[in-house]
């Protein structure tokens, strides 16, 4: 998106008001409150079971559901609202939540979707997005590339491994750090309230990667070889289906990952950079950051 950087995150009494963030126990929600917790904001962290989230120090939970109506009143006195799509649910229950954030009083909604979303009308995402764009909030669409977070979910296994299992052939895919995504996702939620309007980033690392190269990077934060190996879809299926991995979504993978191999998925924009006014966190930081995470010491991320 052109336009002038985002204005940095305000001081406590600057916010427009309660923040609710869904998915708070999620990659980009949880990321998203750990970066505003420490500013002071009023933040609400919706999660269907309160009982087992661990949150930071002053940050409310609250019990939400999309697919539940009866939790809807949870949004009563939210300012701004971080709204995903949880895979699984429909389309619908997007819908109703931001008519239900509208007459709750919401005034604006930062929405988490797809890079390309644009270009692509029958994906959920894009549903949402029209759906967002007409319900007269204010309306940030957060078209977001390939997380490097993947790496540290859902595939995190493979990478101890020493492994990456991907049917994307030596297709480039313009990875993103979610560390941005929460960071472009905090200050569009700060902004001052204004008129609705419809604002859309397509947010990308600053390099469109091969896996092969993501596992040679990998292997350099490591000090050990991961090797990336693209099978067939056939093989590719009955693989991860057999680690455990849900069809639908070893699916729903393969299709990602076969956008990649047709060279689909590579588009860079600099968007992180005019958004937040430095430049987007590359692959190899993230590996080294992450390091941990494939080393044993800590627990892969959700997802
Ligand atoms: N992976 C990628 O590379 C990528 C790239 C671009 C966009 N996206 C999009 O990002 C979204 C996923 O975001 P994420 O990765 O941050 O999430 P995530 O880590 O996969 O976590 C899913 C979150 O959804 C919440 N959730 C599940 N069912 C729910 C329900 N019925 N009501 C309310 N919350 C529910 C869960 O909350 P609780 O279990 O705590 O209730 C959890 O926090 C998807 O729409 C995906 O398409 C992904």
């Amino acid at each position: 998106m052109e336009g002038a950087v985002l204005p940095p995150l305000p001081a406590p009494g600057g916010w427009p008001g309660p923040v609710f963030v869904m998915g708070a126990a999620g990659r980009v929600g949880g990321e998203i409150v750990r970066q505003l917790a420490p500013t002071g904001a009023e933040l609400w962290a919706a999660v269907r079971d309160p009982q087992r989230a661990t949150l930071p120090p002053g940050v409310r939970p609250v019990r939400f559901d999309v697919t539940d109506p009866a939790t809807s009143p949870a949004l009563r006195g939210v300012a701004v609202l971080f709204a995903m799509w949880p895979p699984g649910t429909g389309v619908g229950d997007l819908e109703r939540l931001f008519a239900a954030a509208r007459a709750e009083g919401v005034r604006r909604v930062v929405f988490l979707s797809i890079l390309g979303a644009e270009r692509l009308p029958f994906l959920p995402h894009r549903r949402i997005e029209r759906a967002l764009e007409a319900s007269g909030l204010d309306a940030v669409l957060l078209r977001s590339g390939y997380f490097m977070q993947n790496l540290t979910g859902i595939h995190a296994p493979e990478v101890r491994r020493g492994e990456l299992l991907i049917p994307s052939g030596e297709g480039r895919t313009s990875v993103v750090d979610v560390r941005d995504v929460a960071a472009v996702a905090g200050r569009e939620l700060a902004r001052p309230l204004t008129a609705p309007a419809v604002r859309a980033w397509s947010l990308t690392g600053p390099q469109a990667l091969t896996f092969t190269e993501m596992g040679h990077l990998l292997g350099v934060a490591l000090n050990r070889p991961v090797r990336h190996v693209s099978p067939d879809p056939v093989t590719f299926v009955r693989t991860v289906t057999g680690w455990g991995i849900p069809r639908g979504l070893a699916l729903f993978m393969l299709a990602e990952y076969t956008v990649a191999r047709l060279g689909l998925a590579a588009r860079l924009t600099g968007d992180v950079q005019a958004a937040l006014g430095r430049p987007p966190i590359p692959f190899a930081r993230f590996a080294e950051d992450h390091r941990e995470v494939w080393l044993g010491g800590a627990t892969a991320e959700s997802g």
